[in-house]
């Protein structure tokens, strides 16, 4: 395979101020304590716990590669909500090649992507519909986990970054291996992805960099080794025994 990074490496110029959420942040204090965070795999996966930061970086990330905050291709400028934070003017991205595609995609507005293409597609013009090269089936017509697997299928062209977060959420356990199969296909055309997931199954993807998030440190560890992992394995090896110990006192 052939590594053709789009971002080597990210890292933080300034430090936020103590007026904003980002300055108290996990991620943000422990990136600033690591430097730069070396990309050595061109598949990158945060995890961590729910709130250490990981759609926080993965959008400041997507943003300062001017993708619209809520999900989309660069083409994208829809907001519903201005939600995104100003991290993206403190990081520090030390960029490869240029990516002829692109995609961040986030669970949550998947709907707003869908919408804003059905919207588009109403405005006469020459060029061919949008929604065509999405599968030509309108995104709001599908399931979530059917819209998901449309996009990457039908979207996704290689030669690209993809931003994904939490991409399993819509997906059942065998269509996330879809994905991952269509994730090994994109990889073979020169593409990269920058990924936040609670799936173990996904963190199993082969020769990803997993780097997890804690409250006190941002590192690259193998993937057996995350929590996650360890916690549903634990789990799965003995249900009985865990929820025992779960509901001991209630
Ligand atoms: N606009 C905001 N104002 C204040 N706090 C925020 C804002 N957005 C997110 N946060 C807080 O930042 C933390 C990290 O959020 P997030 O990046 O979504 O975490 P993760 O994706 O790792 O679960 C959360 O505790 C959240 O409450
Ligand atoms: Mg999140």
């Amino acid at each position: 395979m052939i590594i053709k990074k789009y971002i080597e490496s990210i890292g933080l110029k300034a430090y936020p101020p103590e007026d904003s959420y980002l300055h108290d942040l996990p991620a943000i204090r422990n990136l600033w304590k690591a430097g730069a965070l070396a990309f050595e795999s061109n598949v990158v996966i945060f995890v961590g716990e729910n709130g250490t930061g990981k759609s926080t970086l993965l959008e400041a990330v997507a943003v300062a590669l001017g993708f619209n905050a809520e999900g989309g291709t660069r083409n994208f400028n829809f907001e519903t909500r201005a939600s995104h934070s100003d991290l993206y003017q403190y990081l520090k991205i030390s960029r490869g090649a240029y990516p002829k595609d692109g995609f961040f995609l986030r669970a949550e507005s998947l709907y707003n992507v869908a919408s804003n293409i059905e919207e588009l597609d109403k405005i006469p013009a020459c060029a061919p519909r949008i929604i065509d090269s999405y599968g030509g089936v309108s995104l709001h017509q599908r399931s979530h986990g059917e819209t998901f697997l449309a996009l990457v299928q039908n979207r996704f062209g290689g030669n690209g970054l993809y931003i994904l977060d939490e991409p399993e959420a819509a997906l059942s356990p065998s269509r996330l291996m879809t994905l991952m199969a269509e994730i090994h296909d994109l990889l073979k055309k020169d593409s990269q992805f920058i990924i936040a997931t609670h799936s173990p199954i996904l963190m199993a993807f082969p020769n990803a960099q997993v780097i997890e998030l804690t409250s006190d440190a941002i590192k690259t560890v193998p993937f057996r080794e995350t929590e996650h992992y360890k916690i549903t394995k634990q789990f799965l090896d003995n249900p009985e025994r865990m929820l025992k110990y779960l509901f001991e006192d209630s």
